[in-house]
């Protein structure tokens, strides 16, 4: 399985037609937080973005990257809060053409533009942003140096990033199959104290580092409850992440109780 199928299972497309059509969204004008639950792809959905979002606190009118953008939800999130401009670019050729059209389906196309790209090589000139965030994505990144240099690199001096991700526990060996990867070969977990010395080293100022191990758990555990009873919803995580999400969420949960992952959030400046 390669990378693009891995995040697309399948015909996602066709996936998130059917769930549109059967959630009757495609017979409404659309809000943004009708696709919630649909678009927030990462640990505890849009609680998550919205916390980050408390942190980042973004300036009226500024403008934003989000590297490993998925779908735009957190970009779209944060356009609207903020009233900003928000960039996204994800990897994922099949979430930026859903992102672009939810943006039309949403009517916020105008302040956010999503494209295809690798998070480690920023088609955008030096200094360019206000802001940057990334959710979910560094796990994917074995050049976490090339990565966070490149977000310093087209930040503004003293711009603020936010990023969240599954850290590497003390014990260690993560238990496959994962959200973010089917094995080793697409995982690259490092600790806090690491991610913090990285970033210090490229001249990120100001680092905090907050630890979201039990909200994650307890947001797993409601997930898993929703997901094996009848009440499955017709818009959901599943609908992106397909059948073996569940199994996947279950993994991660257990991974953060055993200590093998430990996740967090990092805020910091440029
Ligand atoms: C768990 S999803 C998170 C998506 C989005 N940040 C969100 O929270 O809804 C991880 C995303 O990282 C993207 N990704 C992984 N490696 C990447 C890279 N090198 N450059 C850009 N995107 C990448 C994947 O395509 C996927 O969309």
């Amino acid at each position: 399985m390669n990378f693009e199928e891995f995040w697309t299972r399948g015909d996602v497309h066709e996936r998130v037609k059917i769930a549109l059509k059967e959630a009757n969204l495609l017979e409404k004008k659309l809000e943004i937080e009708d696709l919630f639950p649909l678009d927030q792809y990462h640990a505890r959905g849009i609680a998550a973005t919205i916390e980050l979002a408390d942190k980042l606190n973004f300036s009226k009118n500024s403008t934003i990257i989000d590297i490993g953008c998925g779908l735009g939800g957190p970009a779209r999130y944060f356009s609207k809060r903020f009233n900003c401009n928000v960039y996204g670019i994800d990897i994922t050729e099949a979430f930026i053409e859903i992102g672009n059209y939810f943006n039309k389906l949403t009517h916020i196309d105008h302040q956010v533009t999503l494209l295809k790209g690798d998070g480690e090589y920023l088609p955008y000139q030096t200094e360019f942003f206000d802001g940057a965030v990334s959710q979910h994505v560094t796990m994917n990144i074995e050049n976490r140096e090339q990565f966070f240099n490149e977000a310093f690199r087209v930040l503004k001096k003293g711009a603020i990033f936010g990023f969240s991700e599954h850290g590497l526990g003390t014990k260690g060996s993560p238990i496959f199959p994962l959200p973010w990867a089917d094995n080793e070969d697409m995982s690259f977990l490092k600790t806090p104290e690491y991610t913090k010395s990285l970033l210090k080293k490229i001249g990120f100022k100001n680092i905090k580092i907050i630890s979201t191990g039990e909200k994650y758990i307890s947001g797993y555990n409601s997930l898993l409850k929703k997901g094996q009873s009848n009440e499955k919803p017709t818009l959901g995580i599943h609908v992106i992440g397909g059948d073996s999400m569940l199994e996947r969420s279950k993994n991660s949960m257990q991974s953060i109780i055993e200590n093998r992952t430990y996740p967090f959030e990092i805020i910091c400046n440029r």
